[in-house]
């Protein structure tokens, strides 16, 4: 049988804060802690999952927090009661199909999410629509890298994380952010590359 991305991440919900925890403290909190509060007036975040960002957030952003998998959104939902923040909404839906309008936010938070969009090019571009000319998207992903050996380890773990998670190892992530029309004005690498914390911005034209 066959499991959406969305029920496979409803079941993992359960588990996922606990299975993440090691990384977690080791680098992504890091990153989370210098990346988020970057993000500025009308904020738009990709797959909040957990809501392990949402306490990074500054208090004068406004959020709209999206994510396709309702299980995710309960524990994010319990994060942000115990935050207690006002200025944040969590929403149910698809990044391959936003139902918000064209050039509506400031800025764009994602982290971990792409590589398991189905259709990630699609889920960048509707990203990339909704951005406001000038705007800036913060990308935290993880990818594959210039490294044959590092490669060859992804492809392996690539099985597994398909499919019990219908997230990929082995995306060239940085160059769809480009192919959906994004100007790259930063990436950073971490673990050689695995890991990137990419700036990307949507031209004046
Ligand atoms: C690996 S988790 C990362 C969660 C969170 N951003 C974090 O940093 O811990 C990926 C998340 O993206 C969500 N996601 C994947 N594809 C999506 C889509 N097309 N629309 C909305 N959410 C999506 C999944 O449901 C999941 O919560």
């Amino acid at each position: 049988m066959i499991f959406k991305t969305s029920s496979k991440y409803n079941l993992a919900s359960n588990l996922y804060d606990f299975m993440e925890r090691g990384i977690e403290a080791k680098l992504f909190s890091k990153l989370r802690e210098k990346v988020i509060p970057l993000a500025a007036g009308t904020v738009l975040e990709i797959g909040v999952g957990t809501g392990k960002n949402l306490q990074y957030y500054n208090q004068s952003v406004k959020v709209s927090a999206i994510d396709f998998s309702k299980g995710m959104l309960e524990k994010a939902d319990k994060k942000l009661k115990q935050l207690n923040r006002q200025n944040i909404e969590l929403i149910l839906m698809d990044a391959q199909n936003l139902k918000f309008e064209n050039n509506q936010f400031d800025s764009i938070t994602a982290a971990f999410v792409f590589c398991t969009v189905p259709d990630p090019v699609k889920g960048l571009k509707e990203t990339y629509r909704v951005l406001k000319p000038g705007g800036k998207a913060f990308f935290i992903e993880h990818m594959l890298t210039d490294n044959y050996f590092i490669n060859s380890i992804l492809f392996m773990m690539n099985i597994f994380s398909k499919i019990f998670l219908g997230t990929s190892m082995i995306r060239k992530t940085e160059n769809n952010i480009k192919a959906a029309g994004f100007k790259v004005t930063s990436s950073e690498r971490y673990h050689y590359g695995i890991v990137r914390v990419i700036v990307a911005e949507k031209s004046i034209k």
